[in-house]
């Protein structure tokens, strides 16, 4: 059985954001993490068995800022986590899933990938090494 490991809510103001939702739920947030890999700043609020990831641009050129002009803020992706990555995507290769990209660092310095919505029911899909 996978594990969710997150659920990732793209944002304009990240701080802000936190505040409202440690007001709101209680929930406590990291420090921002500047992840210069995907340019974005990255804070990650825990909640019980899972978290809750924010993103935001810190770059004009960053993922999000293109994601944030289209579909405005709002939930990005949830991340489920896999015992051995390599093996996973293989196995949804041969499912016939578009992969984007290859395997990166993620923000707390597991392997990572993003599987394409249109493969997976609209839903972009991250998936993290155990
Ligand atoms: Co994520």
């Amino acid at each position: 059985m996978p594990k969710l490991d997150h659920v990732s809510i793209a944002v304009r103001e990240i701080n802000k954001f936190a505040e409202l939702f440690e007001k709101l739920f209680g929930v406590k947030f990291s420090p921002v993490k500047n992840l210069d890999s995907q340019r974005v700043y990255l804070r990650l609020g825990e909640t019980e068995g899972t978290k809750i990831e924010l993103i935001s641009p810190s770059a004009a050129d960053s993922p999000i800022s293109k994601f944030l002009e289209k579909r405005g803020e709002g939930l990005h992706h949830i991340c489920l986590e896999v015992e051995n990555l390599d093996t996973a995507l293989q196995d949804l290769k041969k499912k016939g899933v578009e992969i984007i990209g290859p395997p990166t660092l993620g923000g707390s310095e597991k392997k990572i990938v993003f599987l394409h919505p249109k493969s997976t029911g609209g839903v972009l899909v991250e998936l993290k090494e155990k």
